[in-house]
């Protein structure tokens, strides 16, 4: 196939950072991306509807003219979270769903949750309002091997947490596991997993291929390739329960080139080509409109895109970098090839 349509898909994890920073990357994203469940891990976090409608705000005078790319917003979870802000978050009809950072398991997680019961009421209250839990689904457990840090959160929190609250609507975020892909394929329909193009292309190699890589170092980690191959097997099977979320996420050059290097792959400058690209390898073409266009709208309630984006097959060089404020920001694939580029 050497050209393919999709209706616009949309990005169902996605981190815009704030001020400068996200002036320089929300353009990629609103090329491509109708909306995009927006990330709440900025410093100090988006933990309350005000903060939400002022980030949204933000994000809506920073789009460049024309764009009709719409926010979604989310709220991140803390011990302090109460049933309340839960309820003011669903009638403000701005925030789709609130995020779940074990404290301390990654960038900006430690105002997140120190212990799941102390946030029981609010999650109470989002099971009975319906609003979806985002779970970064790794445990932060410093005797837990970083590459089973999300088979086992999978034991010792998702099990127990779906037990007591069975009608949460939860969305595994940035799942990197066949135990997670089996997992989500096991449970009912409240339950769905999003999935990163890095995670679909890359197993854990690249981050030590010819040397450290620190621009392939992200959480959860990249994992062995079998499981990249089950993460493949599921994003290209059509079930409805896998959908598109890049985990874009943004970090200057010089902070990810350093002793302590942080997480994060930066890929929405060309989010959807590289999961074509993933998808034309796995000869699953036929699979990427569900998976990038509608799977997500439907899980969380809202209706699919109508218009529609076109890509040619035809290889074009990213960038080396690309301008992060008055910063240098390396994306995926920088100075290499991507095979599939949006025409229309
Ligand atoms: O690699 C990551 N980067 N994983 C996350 O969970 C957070 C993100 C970020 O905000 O940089
Ligand atoms: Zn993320």
């Amino acid at each position: 196939m050497q050209q393919l349509t999709l209706t616009r898909p949309d990005d169902w994890h996605l981190h815009l950072r704030d001020s400068a920073l996200m002036q320089s990357v929300l353009p990629d994203t609103a090329r491509q991306f109708a909306r995009a469940i927006v990330m709440p891990n900025l410093r100090p976090p988006v933990a309350s509807v005000e903060q939400a409608q002022a980030y949204r705000t933000r994000i809506l005078a920073a789009l460049p003219s024309g764009s009709k790319f719409e926010p979604l917003m989310t709220l991140y979870l803390t011990d302090n979270t109460s049933a309340q802000e839960i309820r003011r978050a669903k009638q403000s009809g701005m925030v789709h769903a609130v995020k779940l950072y074990p404290a301390g398991a990654t960038t900006n997680s430690d105002a997140g949750v120190t212990d799941i019961r102390k946030a029981y009421p609010a999650l109470e209250e989002m099971q009975r309002c319906g609003m979806p839990l985002l779970v970064h689904g790794e445990v932060t457990d410093p005797a837990v091997d970083m590459f089973d840090r999300e088979a086992v959160f999978i034991e010792r929190m998702m099990i127990p947490l779906l037990r007591d609250l069975p009608q949460l609507r939860v969305v595994f975020e940035h799942i990197t596991t066949r135990e997670a892909v089996q997992f989500v394929t096991d449970m009912p329909g409240n339950i769905a997993a999003t999935i990163t193009a890095h995670h679909l292309l890359y197993n854990r190699n690249a981050l030590f291929s010819g040397g450290l890589r620190p621009h392939y170092f992200c959480l959860p980690v990249l994992k062995r390739e079998a499981h990249r191959e089950a993460l493949g097997k599921a994003a290209g099977s059509g079930n409805p329960k896998f959908f598109l979320g890049t985990d874009s996420a943004p970090h200057a050059q010089h902070t990810k080139e350093t002793a302590c290097g942080c997480a994060g792959i930066y890929t929405a400058h060309a989010a959807i080509e590289l999961y074509t690209e993933a998808f034309e390898l796995l000869g699953a073409l036929d699979k990427l409109e569900g998976f990038a266009s509608f799977y997500g709208a439907d899980f969380y309630g809202l209706p699919r895109n109508t218009d529609k984006i076109a890509l040619r097959k035809e290889s074009w060089q990213a960038p080396d970098s690309l301008s992060f404020g008055e910063h240098r920001l390396v994306p995926l694939r920088a100075g290499e090839f991507i095979s599939w580029k949006i025409c229309s």
